[in-house]
């Protein structure tokens, strides 16, 4: 029996109550192993993700020569090698499902003196690297993509990276990331445009490192010629995991949960501010900065939803909340209409698909759209859901098993380990009733 049969069974129920710390956050976890590798020190990491995609992150620094610790309770340590200091890997670096991983590190491979290349999983082996591939070769740089931009990806080192200035054809962390990296091994100063703001734990964490970033409005820099100081990183709690015990509360008919220790960076928070748009019972509490990064404790309790159209400037700021979002909005009354978010269907699956097939199981009325997809509200049905090896598709059909009238069955769960190892033991701890079976 391969693992790929894990499958979840959520079954109804009412209450959840209780205090609950989710897994650590995804991004920052990787950019902990990245630029604490690219590091003068040693540098102490605390809250750090064991998921997946964050090891699979680790281990290709490890194979490039970095000696870091296992990480034992979220805690590890990383013997930085400096900016020139990775030595070329035996053999291709595998990033798994982990799109994070790939993106980001194709910036820094191409500043590096050796050749490399980077492979997937099947899921990340359809995803598009074109965006990270064409700026990287004005810079200078030369990746080889398979047909159509995908993956495996062959990096050419030893390459003369020159600085550009780069308006980013979409709202992308993960290519503004990309070729910031690549900026630090290119001459002159480097910069991007963002269409509308991404997540900026990247320029945050390389302040953190003493690394000098400009954000002037939409245009972000820095130069090359610097150098990285290691530190002590205490990542909380990821938004993104958060989100599914944030939606099972709304949704539960009688709800009280505390999540503890939640990265609330505005550049991710746009899940705070639609579900409170769609008449959410939730408070931060506690608000305070940790290691550069706003935390906070947030407070969820049963809520009566409304349906809303999702203002399009909060697209970038919750683009890994929707697939959990929709399924609030199949529970909310009246209709919830999404547009402008294209992007989610180059996701680990196309997220507009995956989920309206789902919906359509559940007996949610609903209709696709190239940019997103309108949700009529209604009683959701049992039923078996594929979940397509997505992470966030499973979890979020594992919540919506809250408000069915029958148990829902979901399929292929696997994946949920690339973000949120835990995520079924504390769901059951809240209250929530999931089994997982193999069978
Ligand atoms: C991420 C950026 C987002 C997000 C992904 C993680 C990151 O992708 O969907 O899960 O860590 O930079 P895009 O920047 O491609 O939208």
């Amino acid at each position: 029996m391969s693992s790929s049969d894990l499958k979840f069974i959520s079954r109804p129920t009412s209450t959840l109550k209780g205090t609950a710390r989710v897994a650590g956050d995804k991004s920052i976890s990787h950019r902990s192993i990245m630029l604490g590798s690219l590091a003068e020190g040693t540098t102490k990491v605390s809250g750090f993700l064991e998921g997946e995609d964050a090891l699979s992150t680790l281990a290709a620094f490890r194979a490039m020569g970095v000696e870091i610790t296992d990480p034992v309770n979220g805690q590890l340590e990383i013997k930085g090698v400096g900016l020139n200091g990775l030595k070329q890997p035996d053999a291709p670096l595998d990033m798994g499902n982990s799109g994070t991983s790939m993106r980001l590190l194709t910036g820094l491979l191409s500043g590096q003196k050796f050749d490399s290349s980077l492979i997937g999983d099947e899921s990340l082996s359809k995803r598009p690297m074109s965006r990270v591939a064409a700026p990287l070769s004005l810079m200078g740089g030369q990746i080889n993509t398979a047909s159509e931009g995908r993956p495996p990806l062959q990096i050419k080192g030893g390459k003369y990276l020159v600085g550009i200035e780069y308006p980013m054809p979409m709202a992308s962390a993960q290519v503004k990331s990309c070729i910031l990296l690549a900026g630090l091994y290119a001459e002159g100063e480097t910069a991007v445009i963002e269409p509308a703001p991404t997540r900026d734990h990247t320029e945050r964490m390389l302040r953190a490192f003493g690394y000098e970033v400009k954000t002037e409005d939409a245009r972000i820099s820095l130069r090359s010629g610097g150098k990285l100081i290691a530190c002590e990183l205490d990542i909380p709690a990821d938004i993104s995991s958060a989100t599914f015990f944030m939606v099972a509360a709304c949704i539960a008919e009688d709800a009280d949960l505390l999540l503890e220790h939640v990265g609330v960076n505005p550049t991710r928070d746009g899940v705070i501010t639609i579900l409170k748009l769609m008449g959410a019972d939730l408070v931060l509490e506690n608000e305070r900065m940790v290691g550069g990064e706003p935390v906070a404790d947030i407070r969820v309790r049963s809520s009566k939803l409304k349906g809303i159209q999702i203002p399009e400037d909060q697209v970038p700021l919750a683009i890994d909340e929707f697939p959990a979002l929709f399924i609030a909005a199949a529970c909310a009354e009246g209709t919830t209409v999404l547009t402008g978010a294209e992007e989610l269907r180059v996701k680990e699956s196309d997220r507009i698909q995956v989920m309206a097939d789902g919906l359509k199981v559940l007996g949610i009325k609903h209709k696709v759209n190239p940019d997103g997809i309108e949700i009529q509200g209604g009683q959701m049905n049992g039923g078996q859901i594929d979940s397509h090896g997505d992470h966030r598709i499973a979890m979020s059909f594992s919540v919506a098993g809250i408000r069915a009238k029958k148990p829902i069955e979901i399929l292929d769960c696997k994946n949920v380990a690339t973000s949120f190892p835990n995520f079924v033991e504390l769901a059951n701890a809240v209250g929530m009733s999931i089994e997982t079976s193999n069978d």
